[in-house]
């Protein structure tokens, strides 16, 4: 049997998604199904006085009007999944009279169709009492995160290094409020049968719908039963579980139906998490010959009030180059929003976009190829924890990128290169992301015809998990992929961490292959004994993170290049060519991790160049919740990509040795662009995205 792990085996899952058979939240069909329609608060922050109902109820087909006035007092009992914020207690919906931020969910509609709802959602009359919102970042009063990353992290004195640097950059780097927009709106089908819950939900973390709407209803956790086969993109947005999904169990047994709520593309930015607007202030110290002396880091994120949102914002620079003197301050301003979630490489991707732009920076006052100044903070160790890194390849992602990219024809003058009236500039920026595994468990069933399934609670929400799994499993059952079937998206299916943070198939993976080799043993076994092969064998197996992440640190590594074009009239930046090159172990499906790293770079794209959310400050609304004025990349934004995957053996983060591509292809991309703009116009711009008006 030829092995598939390093096989580009095509999607198994594709045959169902080009012909519509796969079925996403909205579309299971179910008897008798209601359409809810959430009525969004209209105000930034305040109380509501009133909730007129009377002319919604009179319109043909509609069920009912919840609001907080006759929604039932639910338990919400503690519950804090693995994504949430560990301080602060989520909203709870239509449960009192307080507006916390503008569209929070206030009021639902069941009707018995979608456009009946619809209409029926505008009649419903609010009055409310407002107050303005407050928008404070950076200079609001802060909070300190606590639990997970250090508020405030130090190794020597990066101040007293810094006043004695032979050279020093001071640069401040804003990234606005960006918002995930995947292609599938969240979407969730409830249904009671008598205390018993089954919910169709859009999600990346199915066990945590069960036992977040168990909490919340006070159900048995055994009651409630979440069905998620197939996630159309989410970026994070998925992870956490938001209002809807509580709202449209609320509404389901209020009218005794199963009940059916999808978000408009407008309450995706109100009802769900977004990446929070971030101010970063980095100063670097180095010698003349460019080794660093000082690093310090300060990071002030939004958060909501009713919740303490923290992310991996300053993790890498306390690892990523070698450095005697570093400090990093991380601070939170709770302000009237809705509470921030993970988005697209969470912490990292802001945190590396200022410090690989400050790299940028010093490169330049030191007149040191931006590359090399890399090369030369190259660390042995991960000095922030005096530990060995499990594997670590940046300097190779540097080399071969810059090869690829043709690095030599950069200039270092900004605005050397000139095509036409188009000015042309290079770009580098290293990428990280920490390897994470977490304990995760997985069923295999050898039945007597010679076929297996394999059981997991994990969603797949476009990188290949069905496929990855599949081979993994086909691998150690020694069977081909159409004897395997991959079943994923149950509540009910062995436990799985949340499939987000690139750890599925580190977590996952590993969970599937111990409970093909119990499965195997038990083959084996069964077959030595001679016994007549009857009944199906059954393995479960749990796997969970070794002592080895205590010894190592574990990250992915990367570099990335990019070329772009600048219009010297107009502003107009042109993306010419990005190189991606990364070390992330072992590659399961080369196909499938190409797709993802286009797929991560592209989004980078949005990042650099296109995508901020516009918040009136006034009363808190969102003035471009729509696909049309928040810009994301389209097909004539992108030029070819260069996704190049370097062969690295990782014996330590995790039996297959992989480390996970997702985040770490988004990882740098906004940087290199940056730098790169830089390198064309010799405008360096420092707050996020680089539109044409800031380059006049
Ligand atoms: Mo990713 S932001 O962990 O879905």
């Amino acid at each position: 049997m030829s092995r598939l792990i390093g096989e580009p085996l095509p999607r198994v899952d594709a045959p169902l998604k080009v012909t519509g058979r796969a079925t996403y939240a909205a579309e299971h069909r179910l008897p008798d199904l209601a359409h809810a329609v959430i009525v969004s608060a209209a105000v930034g922050k305040g109380r509501i006085l009133e909730v007129a109902t009377s002319r919604a109820l009179s319109e043909p087909g509609v069920l009912a009007v919840i609001s907080h006035l006759n929604a039932p007092r639910l338990p919400y009992r503690p519950h804090k999944g693995w994504i949430d914020p560990t301080v602060g207690e989520r909203l709870h919906v239509l449960q009192d009279d307080l507006v916390h931020h503008w569209g929070q969910p206030v009021a639902v509609v069941v009707a018995e169709t979608l456009e009946q709802a619809e209409h029926a959602s505008r009649l419903v009359e609010l009055r409310y009492e407002a107050e303005a919102p407050a928008f404070t970042v950076p200079e609001g009063a802060t909070v300190e995160p606590q639990g997970g990353y250090p508020a405030n992290y130090s190794r020597g004195d990066a101040e007293q290094a810094l006043a004695a640097a032979e050279r020093a950059v001071d640069c401040t780097y804003l990234i606005p409020r960006e918002n995930h927009n995947p292609i599938e709106p969240h979407a969730t089908i409830a249904r009671w049968e008598g205390q018993h819950l089954t919910v169709w939900d859009k999600t990346q973390f199915p066990p945590n719908v069960a036992d977040e709407l168990a909490a919340v209803f006070g159900l048995e956790r055994a009651n409630v039963h979440l069905i998620c086969p197939f996630v159309g993109g989410a970026f994070g947005t998925s992870l956490r579980t938001w209002p809807h999904t509580t709202l449209a169990a609320i509404a389901a047994r209020h009218v005794g139906r199963p009940v059916k709520v999808v978000l408009t593309r407008k309450q995706m930015y109100f009802g769900t998490g977004f990446r929070p607007e971030t101010w970063q202030r980095v100063r670097l110290g180095a010698r003349s010959t460019g080794e660093l002396t000082a690093l310090k880091h300060e990071g002030i994120a939004e958060t909501s009030r009713y919740e303490n949102y923290i992310e991996g914002l300053l993790n890498a620079p306390r690892f990523m180059y070698s450095c005697p003197h570093v400090t990093t301050r991380y601070r939170l301003v709770p302000q009237d929003v809705h509470t921030p979630t993970y988005m697209r490489a969470p912490g990292a991707a802001s945190g590396m976009f200022a410090l690989e732009c400050a790299m940028d920076e010093l490169a330049h006052e030191l007149q040191i190829d931006p590359v090399d100044l890399r090369l030369r903070n190259e660390p042995k160790i991960d000095e922030s924890r005096n530990v060995p890194f499990s594997s670590r390849s940046l300097v190779e992602c540097l080399r071969t990128g810059a090869e690829r990219i043709r690095w030599h024809r950069r200039r270092a003058e900004p605005g050397a290169l000139r095509e036409g009236n188009w000015l042309v500039g290079l770009g580098v920026a290293s990428a990280t992301y920490h390897t994470l595994r977490n304990t995760a468990s997985a069923r295999v069933r050898l039945r007597p015809d010679g076929t297996a399934v394999i059981e997991t609670a994990a969603a797949d929400m476009g990188p290949g998990t069905y496929t990855s799994l599949t081979q993994i499993a086909c691998d150690e059952l020694g069977l081909p992929p159409e004897k395997v079937q991959v079943v994923i998206g149950d509540s009910n299916l062995p436990r799985v961490p949340p499939h987000g943070g690139s750890q599925t198939l580190s977590s996952v993976g590993s969970a599937v292959l111990a409970a093909c080799l119990s499965a195997r043993s038990a083959r084996e076994e069964r077959a030595h004994s001679g016994a007549t092969v009857g009944s199906e064998i059954v393995a479960t197996e749990t796997s969970q993170a070794s002592e080895a992440a205590k010894r190592y640190s574990m990250h992915a590594f990367g570099a990335v290049f990019a070329e772009v074009m600048v219009d010297v009239d107009l502003g107009i930046v042109r993306l010419a060519q990005m190189v991606g090159v990364y070390a992330a172990g072992r590659i399961v499906n080369p196909r499938l991790a190409h797709s993802q790293a286009i797929g991560g770079m592209v989004g980078g794209v949005g990042m650099a160049l296109l995508e901020e959310t516009h918040i009136d400050r006034r009363d808190g609304r969102i003035t471009n919740a729509n696909l049309a004025e928040y810009l994301v990349p389209t097909n004539a934004d992108i030029p070819v990509f260069d996704a190049v995957f370097l062969d690295e053996h990782d014996p330590h983060v995790n039996p297959l040795g992989v480390k996970g591509i997702g985040e770490l292809s988004y990882v740098g991309v906004a940087a290199a662009i940056a730098n790169a703009v830089f390198n064309a116009t010799g405008k360096r711009i420092r707050d996020l995205p680089i539109t044409l008006e800031k380059l006049l």
